[in-house]
């Protein structure tokens, strides 16, 4: 049985004796998941490709200001982008969801990726993309006639030996704590920063977020576990980010043998399933082998977490080919 208190909270009242506690962890520095990045890449700040030292963008840009923006990751393996058109077609619905008018054709947003991908000589790796409402004076509402503002930037990342994807990673479970509308990707990300800092302090890669009791979703992946032959995953609502690499692995359900069972599950669920492994644009499809501190599946990633495993890179190296989502 889960404990309530092994669920991370951040409502504490400043007198509780558990808030101190809390906020000291906070203070120790710790490493950073993500590898380190050259320091010379070339980045897109509105029109230009400059290196990263000299990319600007305006302290009143509204990205910045409050967090009125929306970004994408699209994977990239052996120098192609994966699943590029579903992530723009999630794009382009998640700027819909927030009134935000794109400028841009996706054939042009494809372009910037490649030549960001080619400029970087990136084989394993990401692109992120952000779009914000652009820069104007600070005013909630919508400035009048603002052009929004489109920054780019790739991040190299050996997904293939990923120690995680041979040993596993651990999991932490904590309160969900994000606002009604998480399908929109939006880049008010506060409640997800805090909630990998407390994985991190614990040793864990991710965070699992509970609400209502049942798992909604990791803080920056999609939640799956595993039972006999069938997958287990919660269903799309403004609960959840629809994930593209969600996506990719029900498409290949066919060929991978397994039965897709579209529903909520709870922590104590999690805890007694075969294998438990989450999803997404930086971890593919990414074994889970601990959550607070439970093992799971022996310790070692499961036969059908590394099978899906194999058929999504091997999808990836083909360049994915999704339709939208
Ligand atoms: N995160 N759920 C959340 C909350 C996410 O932030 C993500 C992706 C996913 C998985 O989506 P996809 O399979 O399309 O990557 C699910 C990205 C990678 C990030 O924020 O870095």
């Amino acid at each position: 049985m889960i404990s309530a208190g092994s669920v991370f909270r951040l409502d504490f009242r400043m007198d509780d004796p558990a808030f101190e506690p809390s906020l000291k962890c906070l203070q120790f520095p710790v490493s950073s998941n993500s590898e380190s990045q050259p320091m010379n890449r070339i980045v897109y700040v509105n029109g230009t490709y400059l290196p990263e030292e000299e990319a600007k963008i305006s302290i009143f840009d509204r990205g910045f200001i409050f967090g009125d923006g929306i970004y994408e990751v699209t994977a990239v393996l052996g120098g192609k982008l994966v699943d590029c058109e579903a992530h723009l077609a999630r794009l382009e619905r998640s700027c819909g969801e927030i009134s935000l008018a794109l400028p841009w054709q996706k054939a042009e947003l494809v372009a910037i990726h490649e030549e960001l991908i080619r400029r970087n000589s990136i084989d394993q790796g990401s692109v992120y993309l952000q779009v914000s409402r652009g820069a104007a004076d600070r005013d909630f509402a919508f400035p009048k006639d603002i052009v929004p503002s489109l920054v780019m930037f790739t991040q190299a990342r050996n997904f293939i030996d990923a120690p995680g994807a041979k040993t596993g990673i651990k999991v932490v479970s904590c309160t969900d704590l994000r606002w009604a509308r998480r399908d929109i990707k939006s880049v008010n990300l506060l409640a997800p920063v805090l909630a990998k800092q407390y994985a991190a302090e614990s040793g864990a890669q991710e965070a699992w977020l509970v609400e209502d009791g049942v798992v909604t979703e990791g803080a920056s992946s999609t939640a799956w576990i595993v039972k006999g032959k069938t997958l287990i995953s919660r269903p799309l609502s403004n609960k959840v980010l629809p994930g593209i690499t969600r996506k990719a692995v029900l498409a290949f359900l066919a060929e991978s043998g397994f039965a897709f069972d579209e529903r909520e599950f709870t922590l104590e669920e999690a805890l007694a399933a075969e294998e438990v492994f989450i999803t997404s644009a930086t971890n593919l499809v990414m074994p889970v082998v601990s959550i607070d501190g439970h093992t799971i599946h022996n310790g070692a990633p499961g036969p059908a977490t590394l099978r899906l495993r194999e058929i999504y890179v091997d999808h990836a190296r083909r360049g994915g080919v999704l339709a939208g989502v």
